[in-house]
């Protein structure tokens, strides 16, 4: 009689652990943002085409595009989905904002993974490593070597970027203006309103290759805290399906070298249709 019971309590017992397990499965198998993105049949793609080689506007053949490194990446996720990439162009500020309330489905725009972010949108596995300079007019090239020859300067960043933050905590004494529009401060800087613009090296590089004569990097050193040296992919925390997909799309192009073939090819769309 007890050993009859016991196998009664242990059959109910599986059966319950059993569901429990399925019931877990289905709350997690519920995420449908890839589905979701092949009934659309388009993944919108939300960027801030003023950093070049990441995202820049060309023309070709009269027609104004939005490419670069992160539109490349962008198009490998869209055929991987069977989908169509479609490029939402916005001012950096507002990205986040956007991905929130669904006008986007990914953000790639440069952007580094900070806590504060994590907070509020989920990143992808890393798939480039930055750090910070000090953008300079050529002729300055040996003026900024120290944080105290920038006292009193006008020192340029992009609103919202860590490139604001890092002028604001560690270029002490400057004077730190913030447009949304990264072209706008690189402007004022060939213009001599500005002393210096806080960059990341790829894209100071990016200028230095782009007007030899105008710009150089200041030997001015900047720290580039831990958690702002990492750029992902952002998407909602929910679409945790999507992260998945993503991150598989970013393994194989890291795996078969596809990844570090793309940046050139970035320049090279540059160099033949950038303006
Ligand atoms: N990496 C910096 C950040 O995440 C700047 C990115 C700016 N991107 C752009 N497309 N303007 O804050």
């Amino acid at each position: 009689m007890k050993k009859g019971w016991k196998k009664v309590l242990a059959i109910v017992g599986t059966g319950l652990i059993t569901s429990l397990i399925l019931a877990g499965c289905s709350s997690s198998s519920k995420d449908n943002s890839v589905k979701k993105i092949q009934d659309k049949k388009t993944i919108t793609v939300g960027t801030s085409a003023d950093y070049a080689p990441f995202e820049f506007p060309i023309v070709k053949n009269g027609q104004k595009k939005i490419v670069g490194y992160d539109m490349l990446i962008a198009e490998k996720i869209a055929d991987n989905l069977g989908v169509k990439l479609k490029i939402e162009n916005t001012e950096f500020p507002s990205l986040i904002s956007e991905l929130k309330n669904n006008k986007i489905d990914m953000i790639l725009a440069g952007m580094v993974s900070t806590k504060q972010r994590r907070k509020v949108v989920a990143f992808s596995r890393s798939y480039y490593t930055v750090k910070n300079v000090l953008l300079v007019q050529k002729k300055d090239a040996n003026t900024y070597n120290t944080i105290a020859s920038l006292k009193g300067k006008q020192i340029g960043a992009q609103q919202t970027t860590t490139q604001e933050s890092i002028a604001k905590q560690q270029i002490k004494g400057a004077n730190v203006v913030t447009e949304s529009v990264l072209t706008s401060l690189t402007t004022e800087l060939s213009q001599g309103k500005l002393a210096g613009v806080v960059v990341e090296n790829e894209i100071a590089d990016n200028y230095l290759r782009q007007f030899p004569n105008k710009y150089a990097v200041a030997k001015v050193k900047l720290t580039t805290p831990k958690d702002q040296r990492s750029v992902n992919i952002a998407v909602r925390k929910s679409d945790k399906a999507l992260l998945k997909r993503i991150n598989k799309v970013l393994i194989k192009l890291q795996n078969n070298g596809k990844m570090a073939k793309m940046l050139k090819q970035a320049q090279v769309l540059q160099d033949k249709y950038g303006k």
